[in-house]
């Protein structure tokens, strides 16, 4: 049996019938930047996220970019952010000449711990960007309040976690932006590259616009410097129509968790300690990633490649022990929570369409490979 870790092909049989047809009409019309579909696609993802505006761009990587450009961050500013995430959320901080300021992570729901943010804030420090790693959110209560305290932008990295709740507010909704990736292998993904900032506020929303588009406005007359960050028509429109899907592929993923909570209890491995199970603190999980701490992951992973079985490690190197940034003069050691998570993760396929049968075939296979 060969199980990927994430199956589109599957997900797009579903869809293909109400797809297709849109796609062809936005080809017949060759609208192809800011057609219609881009606003009313942005006007549902703002919706569903309880938020007033949504901003449409190329990627999450630039909304997170983008949003930290509204706000003038650059050369001499700090940025607070988490160790262990994709490497787009302290990307973009340091693209913009300003410093990304790591914090340690929550070794149960592998977020940002908040007990360590204040000491991290200095008269340079301007921005937090919590991000909901896995589709879990952090805790944007604590984040919120130093936020406040001290005059500081919240940038929820939300690019896992669309539709996400704490205690029924939705992941993008707490901050000051909401940034989604419409990444193919996120929970609501196009064609391509896409992504989205979300937020309550006109003005910042009105700001967002105008950057996205080399900061025109009027049509070639520039107040400010922006880029073409703009989201293709055609990727609105195939997020538009997988919008409609969400909840039901949401409730297929925490359902194939659940499962895997049940057979993973049921082998003994977790009595055993051999695998630890992922712990869900928020009201609404969305579960973008299934992901088990484990004992020997490496060999692990190598193993259930070779039985054909589709695993992978987010993330293998903790930010501050990036290459790149070295100048930031961290050292091993420094976050302890984050450099272990990085040694014993390992993400299993949780998409919708997963079945029962090939749950119980991952779960029969890691019992396999600590029996020998
Ligand atoms: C936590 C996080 N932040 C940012 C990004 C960047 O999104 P994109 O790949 O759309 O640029 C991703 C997606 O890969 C992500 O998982």
């Amino acid at each position: 049996m060969k199980i990927p870790l994430l199956d589109l092909k599957a997900q797009y049989e579903t869809i293909r019938h109400e797809i297709e047809p849109v796609l062809k009409d936005i080809i017949e019309s060759q609208y192809f930047i800011m057609g219609p579909q881009v606003k009313e696609c942005e006007n549902a993802v703002a919706g569903y996220s309880k938020c007033s505006h949504g901003v449409g761009v190329s990627s999450g990587t630039d909304a997170l970019l983008i949003a930290l450009m509204a706000e003038g961050v650059g050369p001499g500013d700090e940025v607070i952010t988490t160790d262990y995430s994709f490497f787009g959320t302290a990307g973009s901080i340091a693209r913009l000449g300003a410093r990304p300021v790591f914090v340690d992570i929550d070794p149960v729901t592998f977020n940002i711990n908040p007990g360590l943010i204040s000491a991290k804030i200095n008269a340079h420090t301007k921005a937090i960007i919590p991000v909901h790693l896995f589709g879990q959110m952090a805790d944007m209560d604590s984040v919120m309040k130093f936020a406040s305290k001290h005059n500081l932008v919240v940038i929820e990295d939300a690019a896992q976690a669309i539709g996400a709740e704490l205690d029924g507010r939705r992941a993008g909704s707490m901050g000051h932006y909401g940034c989604f990736s419409f990444f193919p292998s996120k929970n609501l993904g196009c064609f391509g590259d896409g992504g989205m900032v979300v937020t309550k506020d006109a003005a910042r929303a009105e700001k967002l616009a105008v950057l996205r588009n080399h900061g025109s406005k009027p049509k070639y007359y520039h107040k400010i410097v922006g880029g073409n960050f703009r989201l293709d028509t055609l990727q609105a429109a195939v997020v538009q129509a997988k919008l409609r899907h969400l909840d039901d592929w949401t409730a297929g993923r925490q359902q194939n968790a659940q499962g895997y909570d049940r057979l993973f209890t049921k082998s003994g491995l977790v009595e055993k300690n051999m695998v630890k199970l992922p712990q869900v603190r928020t009201s609404r999980h969305i579960f973008n990633q299934y992901v088990i701490r484990v004992s020997r992951r490496d060999e692990l992973l190598n193993y259930l490649k070779a039985q054909n079985i589709g695993a992978e490690v987010y993330y293998p190197v903790p930010m501050h022990l990036q290459e790149c940034f070295a100048c930031l003069g961290y050292k091993n050691g420094d976050f302890p929570e984050s450099e272990k998570a990085a040694k014993e993760t390992l993400a299993l396929p949780i998409y919708s369409e997963l079945n029962s049968v090939q749950a119980q075939h991952i779960v029969d296979a890691i019992s396999r490979f600590y029996s020998t």
